[in-house]
C-alpha cells in the first residue's frame, strides 16, 4: 500500500521539557494575538508596537506579518481564496507552536476569511486566541495607500484586491477592536495600550 502523501506511520513524540515549564523560564504565558484587516490599516504598526510594549516589560514576543512571510515560508502562495486560507493554515500552525514555545505571538495577516481565521483559533486551548480587529474605513486605509498597491487596483493592474473586488469578512465576535475615535486614528502607543491591557487583565503576562 502506498503512503505517499498521507500522513500515515507518524507518531507524536513527547519531549520532556514541557510547555508549562517553558512558561515558568519565561514568566508568562504563551499566546496568540492575531491582527486582522485591511492592507494599510495599520496592523504591522500596532504588531510592532505591541512587541516592544512586550519586550519594555521583559516578556518574550515574536511577529509573524503576512508580508515578510510572503519573502519565505509562505513564497509559494498568491492570492486566490484557496491560496489566502493554505497562507493562513500555515501561519495559524507556526503561531500555535510560538505559543507553545511559551511565546506571546503576535500575527498580522489580512487574514480576510471568517472560515480561516476561525480554523487557527480551533488550534489554540481556550482563550488563548486572541483576535484584534483592525477595523478602519477603507477610506482612510486606500487615502494611507503605504504601498501604492490601491491605486494599482483601482487602475485594474492587480486582481483581486482586498476591500476592492476581493472580499474582507469583519470579525463577528472579536477579543479587541481597534477604532478611530472621532475620526482620528489612535497612536500606535494607545493602540499597543489597549492589546497590552488587555493581555496583562487575563493573566498572560504572568506564569500563575
Ligand atoms: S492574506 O489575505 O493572505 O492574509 P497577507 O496578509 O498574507 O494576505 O498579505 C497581504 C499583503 O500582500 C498586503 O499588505 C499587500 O501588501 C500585499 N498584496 C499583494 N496583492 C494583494 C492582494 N491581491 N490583496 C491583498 N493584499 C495584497
Amino acid at each position: 500500500m502506498s503512503t505517499l502523501g498521507k500522513p500515515a506511520n507518524i507518531f507524536w513524540h513527547e519531549c520532556p521539557v514541557g510547555k508549562l515549564e517553558r512558561q515558568k523560564l519565561l514568566q508568562q504565558k504563551g499566546c496568540v494575538v492575531w491582527i486582522t484587516g485591511l492592507s494599510g490599516s495599520g496592523k504591522s504598526t500596532l504588531a510592532c508596537s505591541v512587541g516592544r510594549e512586550l519586550h519594555n516589560r521583559g516578556k518574550l514576543s515574536y511577529v509573524l506579518d503576512g508580508d515578510n512571510l510572503r519573502h519565505g515560508l509562505n513564497k509559494d502562495l498568491g492570492f486566490k481564496a484557496e491560496d489566502r486560507a493554505e497562507n493562513i493554515r500555515r501561519v495559524g500552525e507556526v503561531a500555535k507552536l510560538f505559543a507553545d514555545a511559551g511565546l506571546i505571538c503576535v500575527a498580522s495577516l489580512i487574514s480576510p476569511y471568517r472560515r480561516d481565521r476561525d480554523a487557527c483559533r480551533a488550534l489554540l486551548p481556550d482563550g488563548s486566541f486572541v483576535e484584534v480587529f483592525m477595523n478602519m474605513p477603507l477610506k482612510v486605509c486606500e487615502e494611507r495607500d503605504p504601498k501604492g498597491l490601491y491605486k494599482l487596483a483601482r487602475e485594474g493592474k492587480i486582481k483581486g484586491f482586498t476591500g476592492i473586488d476581493d472580499p474582507y469578512e469583519p470579525p463577528l465576535n472579536c477579543e479587541i477592536e481597534i477604532q478611530q475615535n472621532d475620526g482620528i486614528c489612535p497612536a500606535p502607543s494607545i493602540m499597543a495600550g489597549q492589546v497590552v491591557t488587555y493581555l496583562e487583565d487575563k493573566g498572560f503576562l504572568h506564569e500563575q
